[in-house]
This record gives C-alpha cells, sequence and structure tokens, in this order.
C-alpha cells in the first residue's frame, strides 16, 4: 500500500502572501516608502535575529519580551531572539555604526511575537516604520507623527483617531509607577482577577485593561500628566502646539502609557474606529530617550514609530479605500501556430517596456482569449497561419468593442503597440 505524504500548512498565526493580495501590499510598501523618503529617511534593513540582548532592554516585564519573544540557541549556543519589534534592533544598528546625527530611518519587514492569533493579530506580522535619533527637538516628535498621519491619509483613511500623550523622563515615569502601584493595591480586591497579578509587576499594562472592573478603578487613578516636571510640560505644548499647526487632529490621553518600557516623553497611537478595540491600534510610538544608553552607545534620544501592515490593509477593507490595483499586463500575445511567435514576441515587448504576457501549452484561440480576456490586458497581438504567411500581426483591443481589428507589418508591431497604449506619447 503506498503511504500518503504529509501535508502541512502554515504555522498557527501566519499568513501566505499570495498574487491575489500582493499587488496591493506591494503598492501600500510604495506609499510609505514615497512619503518616508520624502521627508528625509532612508531605508535601514537589520537582520530578522538578533542577539537574545538586544531585545531585553524593551523591558523583562513586558508580554513582549517575557512571554512573547521566539527565542533559540542556535547551533553555536548563541541566545537568539526572532526581533518582535523594530526599535532595538534600530537602536543597535546606530550605536554599532555610529552615524551622523540626526540620524532618520525607515524599515519594513517581519517581525514575530508568540501572541494569541486573532483578527488582526498574528505571530508573523509586518510593520512599516520610521525611527529619528540624535534629537531631543519636539518638532522632531511633530514631524514623526505628522508622517504616520500622512501614510494613513494617503491610503484613503478616514477613521482614525490620534491619542498622544506624555510619560516625562525616566524618574517621572519611575515616580508615577510607585504611585499608581499604591493606588492599585488600595483597590486589589476590585480590580479583575487577572489584572491583578500586573499590579506589581507591571502597574503600566493595568491602565489600558479592557476590562470593565479595572476600568471602574482606573477611572480613578492618578494619572500622568500631574508627574510631569517644567521640561516635559513644555515639550508636551509644543508638540501639541505643532499638531495643531499642521490640522493634525488629536487627543490627549494621559491613560496611554504603551506596552514598551522605553518610552519617555511623547507617546502615541493611531486607533482605527473601523476595527474591533482589541486590535485598533494600526500605529503606535514615541520617545525612547533612554534606549542607545542601555544598549552601549552614548546618551542620544529619540523617536519613532511602528505601523502594522496586515491591520492598517484590514482597516482600509472596512473602510473600502485603497482598492487593489488593476492588473499590470497591458499585452496577451496569442498564437495559434506553434508557439514560436509567442515565444519571440512577448520577449520582445518585454524589453521595450510592456507588460506583455502569453498561455503556453498550445492552447486553442478561444482558450487564449478567455485567457487575455482574464488577465485585465488592453491588447491582445493574434498570431495565425495567415499572419505568419504574410509576416503580419493582428492588433485586437480587448476594451473597445468598437474597435476595428489592425493588421500590421510584423516588423512594425512594437512601435504600435506602444503607440496604442499612450506610452511614446
Ligand atoms: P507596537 O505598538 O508594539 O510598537 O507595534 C506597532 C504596531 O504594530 C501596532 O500598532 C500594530 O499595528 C502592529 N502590531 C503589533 N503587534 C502585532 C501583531 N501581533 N499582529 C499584527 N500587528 C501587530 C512597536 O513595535 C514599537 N517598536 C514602535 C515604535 C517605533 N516606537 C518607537 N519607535
Amino acid at each position: 500500500m503506498s503511504k500518503k505524504a504529509n501535508t502541512f500548512q502554515t504555522p498557527i498565526g501566519t499568513r501566505d502572501l499570495l498574487p491575489d493580495q500582493s499587488p496591493r501590499w506591494e503598492a501600500v510598501t510604495d506609499v510609505f516608502s514615497s512619503v518616508a523618503s520624502r521627508s528625509g529617511f532612508a531605508l535601514v534593513d537589520t537582520p530578522i535575529f538578533e542577539d537574545v540582548g538586544v531585545f531585553s532592554r524593551i523591558g523583562e516585564g513586558t508580554d513582549l519580551v517575557g512571554k512573547e519573544m521566539y527565542e533559540f540557541l542556535d547551533r553555536g549556543d548563541r541566545r537568539m531572539a526572532l526581533r518582535p519589534e523594530g526599535t532595538a534592533a534600530i537602536c543597535r544598528a546606530f550605536v554599532q555604526h555610529r552615524p551622523a546625527v540626526p540620524w532618520k530611518v525607515y524599515y519594513r519587514g517581519p517581525y514575530f511575537r508568540y501572541e494569541a492569533p486573532q483578527a488582526g493579530r498574528f505571530r508573523q506580522f509586518h510593520q512599516f516604520g520610521i525611527e529619528s535619533i540624535g534629537s531631543d527637538d519636539p518638532d522632531i516628535d511633530v514631524e514623526v507623527i505628522a508622517l504616520g498621519w500622512d501614510v494613513l491619509k494617503t491610503v484613503g483613511l478616514e477613521r482614525v483617531e490620534l491619542l498622544v500623550n506624555s510619560m516625562g523622563d525616566l524618574n517621572t515615569r519611575k515616580r508615577y509607577q510607585q504611585s499608581l502601584t499604591e493606588f492599585l493595591e488600595q483597590h486589589l480586591l476590585e480590580l479583575d482577577q487577572d489584572d491583578r497579578s500586573k499590579v506589581e509587576s507591571h502597574p503600566l499594562r493595568v491602565l489600558d485593561s479592557k476590562r470593565p472592573a479595572t476600568q471602574s478603578v482606573v477611572a480613578e487613578a492618578p494619572l500622568i500628566d500631574e508627574f510631569l516636571d517644567k521640561d516635559a510640560e513644555e515639550h508636551f505644548e509644543r508638540v501639541r502646539e505643532g499638531l495643531n499647526a499642521l490640522s493634525i487632529p488629536f487627543t490627549v490621553e494621559p491613560k496611554l502609557v504603551r506596552g514598551l518600557d522605553y518610552y519617555t516623553h511623547t507617546t502615541f497611537e493611531f486607533q482605527s474606529q473601523a476595527l474591533e478595540s482589541a486590535q485598533n491600534a494600526v500605529c503606535g510610538g514615541g520617545r525612547y530617550n533612554g534606549l542607545i544608553e542601555e544598549l552601549g552607545g552614548p546618551p542620544t534620544p529619540g523617536i519613532g514609530f511602528g505601523m502594522g501592515i496586515e491591520r492598517l490593509l484590514l482597516a482600509c477593507d472596512s473602510e473600502s479605500s485603497f482598492p487593489h490595483p488593476s492588473s499590470r499586463t497591458q499585452v496577451w500575445v496569442v498564437d495559434v501556430t506553434d508557439g514560436s511567435s509567442a515565444r519571440d514576441l512577448t520577449h520582445l515587448l518585454r524589453i521595450n517596456g510592456v507588460f506583455a504576457d502569453r498561455s503556453f501549452d498550445g492552447r486553442s484561440m478561444r482558450s487564449q482569449v478567455r485567457s487575455a480576456d482574464r488577465s485585465g490586458a488592453q491588447i491582445a497581438l493574434i498570431i495565425g497561419e495567415q499572419e505568419i504567411d504574410e509576416s503580419t500581426i493582428s492588433i485586437r483591443m480587448l476594451r473597445d468593442d468598437q474597435a476595428e481589428q489592425l493588421v500590421v507589418p510584423r516588423d512594425q508591431v512594437v512601435s504600435q503597440v506602444r503607440q496604442l497604449l499612450g506610452l511614446d506619447s
């Protein structure tokens, strides 16, 4: 009896990007790259895995490091991690290469978190991100937030809310955390059971719990804005002024503390009202003025954001924006002789800048024309015995019922096609 081979599926929480989705994925990537480069950011690509120590600086107590990181020993017994986010890796690269500041970079690619998969939450997901390293000027905070806003507007999202907050410096954060912990400890039994353990390990995380019992306690909790010193207040004031000047609407949300320990001063999140609230953050970021130093570099401020590509496209689906691009195939070569003309002509057209394709396996005329139609091509070039005998090509306009079929000498077909497609005008 023959043994049936095992078949495999994508691992839980991961997806294949297939041709019905990939042109839109490429288009959104182009939007991001052009918006980022227009603002003076340049592409940086770091490895997908790093020494685990690079990411432990995100915070040992955070879910991201404590529970969700994909860690492994490589064959040389080094402790490595698949990158769960981009910022720490970019800061590692900054410390390693010591570039001139401000270092304005963007990145895109896959990130890995061992989370419970659900709509908009994956174990391998993709981010667009930017980091601006080397300046504490609050106008850079505005530039970074405006860039995120620009991307969201370019893909046509309307139902997006920008929340901003200031965490002050690391001392402010420490003092606030202490006061919050004291408050939460006094109300421990009123908190939802699942949130109680966080009070000691990560009190800030209690603030964004979605559980009703916890939310009513949190409504009375001390807020970070009461702890900001004069410098932090002024920095935040200038950021808000800048957003107003650029007409970017925002809401100040003192409970927006975000999940990573490195944040100082400005934090922000763009939330889509078209998505489920648990996964509605399409973009999140903030300042991290202590991170470079923690990674062994000189004291250097920085700010950036990460934008989830899957979530961005889900929000576009919900708002019916950023449609799938139409097919790029312009010409289909239909050859009902021995296929040699299709072989030679598609090549000739392609090297002359035309998106051309064809059928294989000696299909019938009907089948080839059907494929031409499905491809979205505007033009079919038809070669039968008569065209071979006369060294001509018949040109049929597929999207114009009124247009007559043309017959052109074979050696003029490329220029004729380019002209019909408006490529030479
Ligand atoms: P983050 O908030 O952890 O921040 O992630 C940024 C964005 O990535 C989220 O707003 C969301 O759109 C997307 N995202 C996160 N986890 C998942 C997931 N499991 N599945 C799908 N999408 C996800 C950071 O990563 C920081 N490095 C951002 C930053 C840059 N801060 C400063 N610079």
